[in-house]
């Protein structure tokens, strides 16, 4: 026979235990249960309380009669376990399928040292010219190709022009094609070609210019993401920018061309068509030698020069090839008849001066210039091997 005595203290709390779950109002195998033991157990700690005499409620379940029975395991039923609802089930840890935090940040960090690099490498795009002498820079002037008002007489000259003259470079202003979006897409109703046509017309364009610099205009950043002109133009050959460039052309004698380019300029002035390019000019401090935009289709070309530096600059704007334009008849303006694109010739010999950079509002008439200027190059360049190779005889003769 078990000696075991359980300590008063020990008991009391037992007791209490017993209490608080209504055991004295139930069999003694139903207040085991919900104390985690047995009936054996809770008879043998009333048992130990009688012995150390502590005083508790009779144990009333064996003199209750039946009703009463009923309503006190009825009662039992209804009492709520002391659980929270969200600790009713256990949850499985699910995936969330998301970059665990520490590898997106280094996702981003990664990302962002390539998009500041992208940026930089944007802010001055150097370009090496890889022939010596005079050449030309063609810009060209907003063509909206699909446009019913689109001069083609004119951009079919020029681009004749363009296909003779292959010492000169062309770059796009812009606004290559309508490409009407939004509510705007009604106006596909006002006009012969189709948006599909349109850019069938965009990639002959791009086909014939083979520009080294193409800008996108209004017209062209509302395509938003997936510009079929970033299609037509990946590779090596073209340089696509949004709305404005900056381009240094470096020749192989030193010289570099600066020219800055955009879509358009802020600022305006009823009384000067070159009031915004004057200011990009004064704010900017770049010292750029040619300031040149198209997008309001007016035009207008001039030289100047910095009095406290003597820097020397071209301030010019292409008008573009949409020469009928009912928008602009309803607010009132006419059409200007030239200045539909504007050419620099640039000659790397007159670094410095006045006659680093001419500048045309006519490309046929710049051509020639360009050609007169070349043969003028291609002359003394003559005359300089005619030279060197006389002293370099002289020298050998002396040696004999
Ligand atoms: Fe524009
Ligand atoms: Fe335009």
């Amino acid at each position: 026979m078990s000696t075991y005595i359980k300590p008063r203290d020990e008991v009391e709390e037992s007791i209490q235990q017993w209490i608080a779950v209504g055991g004295p109002e139930l069999p003694h195998h139903t207040s085991g249960q919900l104390l985690g033991k047995d009936g054996k157990w809770v008879a043998r700690q009333l048992d130990f309380a009688k012995r150390y005499g502590i005083k508790h409620p009779p144990h009333k379940w064996a003199i209750m009669d039946k009703d009463a029975r009923c309503l006190a395991l009825a009662k039992l039923k209804t009492v709520q376990p002391e659980v929270q609802r969200h600790e009713v089930v256990r949850l499985p840890k699910l995936p969330t399928g998301d970059m665990p935090i520490e590898d997106m940040v280094a996702h981003l960090t990664k990302r962002s040292q390539e998009r500041k690099a992208a940026y930089d490498a944007r802010r001055w795009i150097e370009c090496d010219v890889t022939l010596d002498g005079p050449i030309g820079l063609a810009m060209i002037g907003d063509p909206h190709v699909d446009d019913d008002g689109c001069d083609w007489e004119m951009l079919n000259r020029d681009l004749a022009v363009l296909d003779k003259h292959q010492y000169i470079l062309t770059a796009g202003l812009g606004d290559y094609n309508n490409n009407w979006v939004g509510r705007l897409s009604r106006l596909y109703a006002d006009q012969g070609t189709t948006g599909k046509d349109a850019w069938q017309l965009v990639k002959w364009l791009i086909n014939r210019l083979r520009p080294f610099l193409l800008i996108k205009g209004n017209h062209n950043l509302w395509s938003g993401h997936g510009d079929p002109l970033d299609w037509m133009t990946s590779g090596d050959s073209t340089i696509t920018s949004d709305w404005q460039a900056r381009i240094g052309l470096k020749f192989r004698n030193g010289a570099e061309c600066r020219i800055i380019s955009a879509h358009d300029f802020p600022g305006q002035s009823m009384w000067n068509p070159l009031h915004a390019n004057a200011r990009k000019a004064k704010e900017s401090g770049a010292r750029a030698h040619v300031y040149v935009a198209g997008h309001r289709h007016t035009w207008g070309v001039a030289q100047h020069e910095d009095a406290e530096s003597n820097h020397v600059y071209w301030l010019a704007r292409a008008r573009g090839y949409k020469v009928i334009d009912s928008h602009a008849e309803q607010l009132g303006f006419l059409s200007q008849r030239y200045g539909h694109s504007v050419l620099a010739i640039i000659d790397p010999d007159h670094y410095g001066s006045p006659r680093f950079v001419q500048m045309f509002s006519d490309l046929e008439e710049g051509a020639e210039y360009l050609a007169w200027r070349r043969a003028r190059f291609a002359k003394a360049a003559s005359r300089r091997v005619d030279y060197e190779s006389e002293e370099s005889l002289k020298v050998k003769r002396g040696r004999r």
